[in-house]
């Protein structure tokens, strides 16, 4: 009998997400319980099992969840945290009719926070930046992915990344750093793009290889940005470097970027909202991960949600994130895209509790290791003060977290 450090029991609803041919499916244990020691899980089941099979010490803490349902901690795998400002005065002009690529092309968009970025120190970065994992934490995300890419020189990038890597060390969430250097093209390089998309190749993805800053690289692939010929140079590039990729593919149009992520055989390809009946098909075939994003839809005051129903009903695990940056989706909170999802994704409610754990982890590499309670996954577990799974997407834009738990450890509480 192991000896424990945690025990959170009476759950009305313990939910372990579990992998079931290429989808997962919910399951979900009533009167359930789980016990942990030290970062990771040890046992999962009904209260009075998981008691009988464990051995409490002096110093085992004990949670009692009666009436509320527990779960895996959010893995959240697409967000742009590193930024430095922000970009009201584009939201507001966009909801007095201006569109997203207008502002972009008029200077704004991601190049505003570029040049943004470019004048912080690391220090400010940091600073700026912690503030926004809290909220993440508070949200019940316990996992981010998250890419630089409001840098787009060498030295902005690199320190974008290195933010990234100095966040992992002082804050109690976990960041997976992507290198999205090909994001847009910046303002010194409008007239020669290809120069840019060679500065990427042959500078800035060898440097971040030898410092190792980054698992992923990701490229923004739409014709007025990285078009797919120059996201698949890109790609290999960085393939060659052992980079991990991840696409931003088919968000405004049908530029192939799904297909060349599925021919690539990226871990994710990402947004979705544009991709087509074949490349849906592809993406099946080469195990990719969809990844989709709601809340930049919504947020930009778009129609054109990704086909969700499509990619499910073909078998595909759908994941979804919140996209969170300055520009598109000002928001931490995964609750509320599964409540997008819900509504405009066609989205049951199993299906948005599995895409924010067990499938967000495997659109980050992480399958088995976080997105699960299963035995031996690591102790990220949150505590939600709802009575069943299907409340949470139903009553939204509130708090609803009681208790967050990263590896074990108590890092937010209801007050
Ligand atoms: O994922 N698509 C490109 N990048 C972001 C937007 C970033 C910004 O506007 O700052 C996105 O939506
Ligand atoms: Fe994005």
């Amino acid at each position: 009998m192991e000896t424990v450090d945690l025990v959170i029991k009476n759950a009305a609803q313990l939910l372990i997400p579990k992998k079931d041919n290429a989808r997962a499916t919910l399951k979900i244990i009533s009167d359930g319980a789980v016990a942990c020691s030290g970062e990771r899980i040890v046992a999962t089941g009904k209260t009075a099992d998981v008691i009988a099979s464990i051995k409490n010490s002096k110093a085992t803490r004990v949670i009692d969840a009666s009436g509320m349902v527990v779960a895996p901690g959010f893995v959240d795998p697409h967000t742009h945290p590193v930024f430095f400002g922000s970009r009201e005065h584009e939201f507001h002009l966009r909801n007095s009719g201006k569109s997203y690529t207008e502002i972009a092309e008029a200077g704004g968009g991601i190049r505003c926070s570029v040049r943004q970025l470019r004048r912080a120190s690391k220090q400010q970065l940091i600073q700026h930046c912690l503030p926004h994992l809290d909220h993440f934490i508070e949200n019940g995300t316990t996992t981010i992915e998250a890419k630089s890419g409001y840098g787009l020189t060498l030295d902005d990038e690199i320190k974008s990344l290195e933010v990234i890597h100095e966040l992992n060390r002082l804050h109690p969430i976990d960041l997976v750093a992507t290198f999205l250097g090909a994001h847009e093209i910046p303002d010194e390089y409008r007239s020669r793009h290809e120069d840019y998309v060679r500065l990427v190749i042959e500078e800035m993805i060898p440097r971040v290889a030898e410092l190792q800053l980054a698992e992923f690289c990701d490229v923004f692939c739409e014709s007025h940005v990285f078009n797919s010929d120059q996201s698949e140079r890109i790609l290999t590039a960085a393939k060659q470097y052992g980079f991990k990729v991840k696409i931003h593919a088919d968000q405004l149009t049908s530029g192939g970027g799904a297909a060349l992520a599925a021919k690539l055989k990226a871990v994710s390809a990402d947004h979705l909202d544009h991709i087509n009946d074949q490349a849906i098909q592809q993406l099946k075939n080469a195990g990719t991960i969809p990844v989709l994003l709601p809340g930049a839809v919504f947020f930009l005051g778009l129609t054109q949600y990704a086909p969700a129903r499509k990619l499910l009903d073909a078998g595909l695990p759908v994941a979804l994130a919140t996209d969170f940056n300055p520009g598109s989706c000002m928001t931490e909170s995964l609750p509320m895209m599964m409540t997008l999802a819900s509504i405009y994704l066609k989205m049951t409610s199993e299906e948005v509790w599995c895409a924010t754990t067990i499938h967000a982890a495997q659109a980050i590499a992480r399958p088995g290791k976080i997105g699960t309670l299963e035995n031996g996954a690591l102790a990220d577990i949150v505590i939600w003060n709802i009575p069943n799974y299907q409340y949470l997407p139903y009553h939204f834009g509130v708090n609803l977290v009681n208790c967050v738990l990263k590896r074990g450890k108590i890092v937010r509480e209801k007050n």
